[in-house]
C-alpha cells in the first residue's frame, strides 16, 4: 500500500511514521508514504494557494488550479489512486471503511487548510469524502493520519498478532469487553474471578456480556443499530 499525503505541511504528518507499528510497517515494505506540495504546483509569482471565498464568508480557501495540477499528475502516474478527502461535512470514517480501504494499492490523502477546498476540485477528483468525527480541524492532516493509521493496521502483515484484529472493538458492531492483566489487585480492585480461573468458554461468554453492556452504556447509538439488523 502507498498513502500519499497531499499537504502544505509535510512536518505535521511524516513524524508519526517514525516510531513503533507504522515505522515497522515502513521498514518491511509493507506501507508507503509520500508527500507532495501544493505549493510546488502553483502557476502564479507568489506560489499562492488559496483566495477569498466567493460570495464572502470567513477565511480563505485553496484554489482549484494546484490541487488539479498536482492530482492529474497523480494520476498520469498511477490511474487506480484512490482520492480521498477528509472534510468535517464528509460521511463517518468507520471500521468497515479501514478494513476496505486496506486493500487498495495507492491512496491519495488531500489535506484541506485555511477554510477548506474549492468544492469543485472535491467533486472532481474525490473518490470519497470522510469526516472522523463532529468537530472542526484546523486542517485535513490529523484526519488523514487518522485515517492511514487505521488502515495500515488491516494490512496483512503490519500488526505483530493479526488475532487482535478479530476480537476489537467494532469487529462485530460492539465494543470490545474490558481486558485486564497483572496484578490481581490493583488498588483493592480485583480481576473479574472467571478470568483467573482459565475456563476459555466461560471466559469468552463473560466477555460477550460485558461487552454487550458497554456498548449499550456508552453508545447507545451502536447498541440501537446492532438490534435494527
Ligand atoms: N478537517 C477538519 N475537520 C475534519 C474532520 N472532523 N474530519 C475530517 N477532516 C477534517
Amino acid at each position: 500500500m502507498t498513502f500519499t499525503f497531499v499537504t502544505l505541511f509535510e512536518n505535521l504528518v511524516s513524524p508519526y511514521f517514525e516510531d513503533s507499528i507504522l515505522k515497522r510497517a515502513l521498514q518491511s515494505g509493507k506501507i508507503k508514504i509520500d508527500f507532495k506540495n501544493p505549493r510546488d504546483y502553483t502557476d502564479n509569482k507568489h506560489n499562492k494557494v488559496d483566495n477569498y471565498q466567493a460570495g464572502g464568508g470567513a477565511g480563505l480557501l485553496m484554489f482549484p488550479q494546484p490541487l488539479s495540477a498536482l492530482l492529474d499528475e497523480l494520476k498520469r502516474d498511477n490511474p487506480n489512486v484512490h482520492i480521498i478527502f477528509p472534510a468535517p461535512a464528509g460521511k463517518p470514517f468507520r471500521q468497515i471503511d479501514a478494513k476496505r480501504l486496506a486493500k487498495k494499492e495507492h491512496i491519495v490523502f488531500v489535506s484541506g487548510r485555511y477554510e477548506g477546498i474549492d468544492e469543485r476540485v472535491i467533486e472532481e477528483y474525490g473518490d470519497e469524502v470522510f469526516s472522523i468525527g463532529d468537530y472542526v480541524l484546523t486542517g485535513g492532516e490529523l484526519a488523514s493520519l487518522v485515517m492511514s493509521d487505521a488502515i495500515s493496521r488491516n494490512i496483512k502483515g503490519v500488526l505483530g498478532n493479526e488475532d487482535s484484529l478479530d476480537e476489537e472493538s467494532f469487529e462485530d458492531g460492539t465494543l470490545e469487553a474490558p481486558s485486564f492483566t497483572k496484578p490481581n489487585i490493583f488498588k483493592g480492585s480485583s480481576i473479574p474471578s472467571e478470568f483467573l480461573k482459565g475456563n476459555h468458554a466461560i471466559i469468552c461468554t463473560l466477555k460477550k456480556e460485558m461487552s454487550g453492556l458497554k456498548t449499550k452504556y456508552f453508545r447507545p447509538d451502536l447498541f440501537l443499530r446492532n438490534k435494527g439488523q
